[in-house]
């Protein structure tokens, strides 16, 4: 139904200039774009080959590292486009994106540009009534940003007159170049995606009951009290003046509509590039061989408390950006609290380790921390010492065997020396320890504080030898250069048996969905957008290892109850049923593989250009594979939509002529995901 390729059209990506979450770690912003367009490159490439184009801001610093520069002399269009911007001081860097699938890259030096910042305030002010404070960076990065990629789509669809073009942009930080488009009526036909909105992220970093009061925030008055409503106006103008609106999650879908006024027209889940190993039993061994690591981190954790077996330990992990209730941490600690008391009075053999990755501010390695593993290193290269040693006596005792002697093993004293006796003992003595086994890896700027902390202290998790579950805190992302812990985070998610991410507020949520493509069993809930997805999808999560705690539609206490009713049936698995699990959770990677969820993208594409060029269509549907020719070039692409002041409100009531197209051609198309239930 949607051919791979189609030689008809331009499609230009446009991602945001940066992370659009206000609470977010640095480290996190360039793994979002690494993973939320990188990674999706390989499959628009195939479709679109060498017309497809992302755009974005030039950043001077890791721009000559990741593009080889070129000129576009095949392309007459982008070459009289670009000639014409930089005549007029744009500077611009065109190449190639060295990554996997080599797209074409345009990069914008917003900096060249910021001379006309007012103009373009005032423009703004003047078209859209999006007022714009002085002193925010962002805004004034998205404004010039937004400004030049209308300026660049205006020429280039001036000279390009050939083909119809699709802009796809990202977030709110991209997405003011819509409205502009729209204005301006310039012929391409627009897609705008948000990831969470704006709004959505503050009200949830207060302690609002968010979902339930949805529909009654007075939004202008909401984004007004946390000095955001000029975000979001350019969030809303982008919604609404777009062709098609498009979130990643139906959770995220409810929160749009009601806090940017205007209902998507699809839901573009996203993915990940699968790696499919050939043998089965590949993964398997590697979970064996990062678990060996992990429990070798543990041996020396605990040291002069490690009374567990790790035959018989399970590991359990949360990660991701550290927002306490968001990610819902409150709920894992008390969860954790409640499933150590269960498995004390059940007696259980299993002890759970149970991790917390999540950046916080800290100084350093405590130095417990570090001890730990210093220890526990000395006392296993002392052992491999005196075990060469005790090898080569053993050698020459054996070489020294006289045909005439009888095969004696029985007195073996002497194999190990005195001196090795008390090598040894002070390696162990060295593992006498007063306090217990810490909870935190590093020295926290603000220990009395911090929540994760204080919760831990509140339900008495210490690492004591009680203790069924046993707690740490790795307040940092993890690193195989890492002193402590010293493996990448997908190594550590492969040698661990179960993520457990209960979030309340999670537009997606790759943190699961990472897991499932690893093959790990994970428990997340019917609040993020993975948990719907999986949901929708699959008859019956919990069968294969994909569990979803609803966090919708009971109390918090039934949420914490049924959490932990997960984790304690977990535990009473034997290791045959966990490896069969984790069989059943690697093969449902194909649902979360971009190869599949790309054509989500082009549905949304393809509703665009029906928007834009109803004419083109006929009733059987549109066939990429046909010449396509624009229709009057001289008219604007959707003329519903000329005419009125464009105000975030004014813009709302327009687009309610667009739900009807919405529900008829888009998801009147089967949709990918109803045809592949996985049974
Ligand atoms: N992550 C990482 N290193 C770590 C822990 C987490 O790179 O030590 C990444 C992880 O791979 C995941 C991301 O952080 O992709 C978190 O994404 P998610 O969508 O789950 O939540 P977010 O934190 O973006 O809200
Ligand atoms: C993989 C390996 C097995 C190993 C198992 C441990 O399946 O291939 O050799 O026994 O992991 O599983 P567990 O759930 O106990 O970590």
């Amino acid at each position: 139904m949607f051919p791979a390729a189609s030689t008809l059209r331009h499609e230009f990506t446009i991602p945001p200039c940066t992370n659009q979450h206000p609470f977010t770690d640095k480290r996190l912003a360039s793994w979002w774009h690494l993973h939320c367009h990188q990674a999706k490159v390989p499959v628009t490439v195939s479709e679109f080959g060498d017309r497809y184009c992302l755009i974005g801001p030039l950043s001077y610093k890791s721009a000559p590292m990741e593009v080889e520069a070129m000129e576009p002399i095949d392309d007459d269009a982008l070459s009289k486009t670009l000639k014409s911007m930089r005549d007029q001081g744009v500077k611009i860097l065109y190449g190639r994106w060295l990554i996997e699938g080599a797209p074409r890259v345009l990069l914008f030096d917003t900096g060249s540009m910021y001379h006309r910042l007012d103009e373009w305030k005032g423009d703004l002010w003047n078209l859209a009534g999006i007022p714009t404070p002085p002193n925010d960076h962002e805004t004034n990065e998205t404004i010039i940003f937004g400004y030049l990629v209308a300026w660049f789509l205006g020429e280039f669809a001036s000279h390009q007159l050939k083909t119809a073009i699709v802009a796809h942009f990202h977030e709110w930080q991209a997405g003011l170049a819509i409205p502009l488009c729209r204005k301006r009526h310039i012929d391409v036909c627009t897609v705008f995606t948000t990831h969470a909105t704006l709004l959505g992220r503050y009200l949830c970093a207060g302690s609002v009951d968010f979902y339930n009061n949805l529909q009654y925030f007075d939004v202008d008055h909401e984004a007004g009290k946390r000095g955001i409503y000029h975000r979001y106006c350019i969030e809303r103008s982008s919604a609404h003046s777009a062709d098609v609106f498009t979130t990643v999650s139906h959770i995220t879908a409810f929160e749009s509509e009601h806090l940017l006024k205007r209902k998507p027209d699809g839901v573009l889940p996203n993915g990940l590039n699968v790696v499919k190993f050939s043998a089965m039993h590949e993964f398997q061994n590697l979970h064996a061989r990062a678990k060996e690591k992990i429990n070798e981190f543990v041996r020396g954790h605990f040291y002069g408390h490690y009374d567990f077996d790790l035959e018989n330990t399970l590991y359990m992990f949360t990660a991701g950006r550290y927002e306490y209730r968001n990610k819902g941490v409150d709920m894992f600690i008390e969860s954790m609290a409640r499933l150590n008391h269960r498995l004390q009075k059940a007696n259980s053999p299993i002890t759970v380790v149970a991790f917390i990755i999540m950046p916080a501010a800290t100084q350093s390695y405590t130095i417990e921390a570090l001890k730990g593993q210093a220890v526990i290193k000395q006392l296993h290269d002392t052992v491999v010492e005196i075990q060469q040693r005790i090898g080569q006596r053993l050698f020459d005792k054996a070489a020294r065997y006289h045909t005439n002697d009888n095969v004696d093993l029985t007195n073996l004293e002497g194999l190990m020396s005195n001196e090795d006796k008390v090598l040894l003992k002070r390696r162990i003595f060295a593992l006498k320890r007063h306090t217990l086994p810490p909870v935190v890896t590093h020295n926290m700027n603000d220990d009395a504080n911090d929540p994760i902390l204080n919760q831990i202290r509140r339900v008495q998790l210490f690492n004591r030898s009680t203790d069924r579950v046993k707690i740490i805190f790795h307040p940092d992302f993890l690193n195989s250069n890492n002193p402590i812990l010293g493996l990448d985070y997908e190594e550590f998610v492969r040698g661990c048996h179960l993520g457990v991410f209960p979030s309340y507020y999670e537009p997606w949520g790759y943190t699961p969905s990472e897991c499932t493509v690893m093959g790990i069993p994970s428990i997340t809930t019917n609040l993020s957008g993975f948990g719907c997805f999986m949901n929708d999808i699959i008859e019956n999560p919990s069968e294969e290892g994909c569990y979803i705690v609803d966090r919708r539609s009971q109390s918090i206490e039934d949420s914490v109850n049924q959490l932990t009713d997960f984790m304690t049936s977990f535990c009473q698995k034997t290791r045959r049923q966990r490896i069969n699990q984790r069989n059943r959770v690697e093969r449902l990677s194909p649902l979360l593989d971009w190869k599949n969820l790309g054509i989500e993208y082009a549905k949304a594409r393809q509703l665009a250009l029906r928007r834009a060029y109803p004419d083109a269509f006929d009733d059987d549907g549109f066939d990429m594979n046909t010449p396509f020719e624009k229709m009057a070039l001289s008219t604007p692409a959707s003329p519903r939509f000329r005419g009125g002041t464009m105000t975030p409100g004014d813009i709302g009531t327009l687009t309610e002529e667009m739900q009807h197209l919405a529900t008829t051609d888009y998801n009147g198309t089967q949709s990918w995901t109803d045809i592949r239930k996985v049974e």
